[in-house]
């Protein structure tokens, strides 16, 4: 059964992207039950929320009907999360002191799940120690404040108070309903293509999307991971709640890779990097008339090859493959020779698996000796089963204990 959030929407004029989030969360399968406040029905009607969550919207206390359910106590009980967003200077003052004078307030008394605050209103009103008192008795309660955003406010000022966008309140609510069992991994992710020059505009790159890695990313931070993304020019945005690192070449996303893989607990290096670049970009733009008659080309550094030289006996590395010739037994090789834990093979040759789709075909080699081949599904459910598998390989090897990279680590067996 999907899980139910009570979404209680106030008077403020962030309530505009609210029905962009109820539609976020809809289309992540959850059963959305909102709760308007007089003033919220100004900024957006309960006939949008009500069309876009398919569920009636609740504004009045005095307008249910009169039937053995008490309507704010079922909606209370049935939610496995509330969020009030946007959060008003009023309801949140009304949430410190304990009031129920309207059904949002009521509903909110009665609700034993957790809850997220999303304040929201001018910098100045956010700054009122009477604003910030009533918000720090909400978190001493329990209550999940998100810190509003800074920048230009409605209202004409610039400062903090703005509520954060959809996509991110969305990514911190499936975070509260998801099981926090990646919590204490700090994974880090490469994915996209990366971009070559050849002069000051022109570039070699490949058609990676950067689809797969982003949805890993997505469900390990939902999983409660702390995730480092290191992308190349992706055709697709960076995922709420991940530290984002872009890069452009693929020498850029060595050294980055580099820098944070010591303070790694798992690396998922679904990156397309380019294996050459052109050897002597030219600095400005080559002219028609000057057109090289070859481009000589250079090796980049195998990234995921070197990290293989020098994982921890602790740290979990799992790479990415897309083969067109003899899929597994070349992928079997590239598994010992680049020293992974487990490799995921891209069926590319199969109809709605690859580059730029949302869904893949793809199979697991473990270095256990364990193979699983999977069915064409959506590249979040491949994500997801990647992290099982990670999980299951952590389990296995017992707690996190970092140790020193030990010689025999450092071995690449052939
Ligand atoms: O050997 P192949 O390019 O097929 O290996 C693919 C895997 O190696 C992917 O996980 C990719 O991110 C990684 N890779 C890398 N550095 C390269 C080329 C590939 O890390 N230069």
């Amino acid at each position: 059964m999907s899980a139910t959030v009570v979404l209680g929407v106030t008077g403020g004029i962030a309530a505009y992207k609210i029905p962009a989030l109820v539609r976020l969360l809809v289309a992540d399968g959850l059963d959305v039950s909102v709760v308007m406040t007089r003033a919220g029905t100004q900024f957006v009607t309960p006939l949008t929320l009500a069309t876009l969550s398919c569920n009636p919207v609740h504004v009045d206390m005095w307008s249910e009907r009169p039937g053995p359910q008490v309507e704010h106590i079922s909606l209370a009980d049935r939610a496995d999360l509330a969020v009030i967003a946007p959060a008003t200077a009023n309801i949140i003052g009304k949430l410190a002191a304990g009031l129920a004078d309207d059904l949002l307030t009521t509903v909110c008394l009665a609700l034993k799940c957790p809850v997220v605050i999303c304040p929201s209103m001018n910098v100045n009103m956010y700054r009122n120690r009477v604003v910030q008192r009533n918000i720090k008795t909400l978190k001493e309660m329990g209550c999940h404040v998100m810190e509003p955003e800074s920048g230009w406010l409605a209202c004409g000022w610039t400062g903090e108070g703005r509520m954060p966008e959809p996509e991110v309140i969305a990514a911190e609510i499936m975070r509260h309903l998801s099981a926090p069992d990646l919590e204490g991994e700090r994974i880090l992710v490469t994915a996209g293509p990366t971009e070559e020059p050849l002069d000051a505009v022109r570039f070699l790159t490949n058609r990676s999307s950067g689809k797969m890695g982003v949805a890993v990313a997505a469900r390990a931070a939902r999983r409660g991971a702390q995730v480092t993304l290191i992308a190349g020019p992706m055709s697709v945005e960076p995922p709420a709640g991940v530290r984002n690192i872009p890069v452009r070449t693929a020498l850029e996303m060595y050294q980055r890779v580099m820098e944070v893989f010591d303070d790694s607990d798992v690396v998922i290096k679904t990156a397309a990097v380019s294996d050459f670049r052109p050897a002597n970009p030219a600095t400005g733009k080559i002219k028609k008339e000057e057109a090289p008659g070859k481009i000589s080309l250079v090796r980049n550094p195998d990234i995921l090859h070197i990290l293989g030289t020098k994982k921890r006996a602790q740290q979990i590395l799992v790479g990415f493959a897309a083969e067109t010739e003899n899929p597994l037994e070349n992928g079997r090789k590239k598994l010992i020779a680049k020293n992974l834990d487990m490799l995921v093979l891209n069926d590319v040759t199969q109809p709605g698996a690859g580059f730029r789709q949302d869904t893949n075909v793809v199979h697991f080699l473990l270095r256990s000796g364990e193979e699983e081949s999977l069915d064409l599904m959506t590249k979040d459910r491949v994500a997801d089963l990647i992290l099982d598998r990670v999980k299951e390989i952590r389990l296995r090897r017992g707690r996190k204990q970092d140790s020193a990279p030990s010689e025999a680590d450092h071995q690449v067996r052939p």
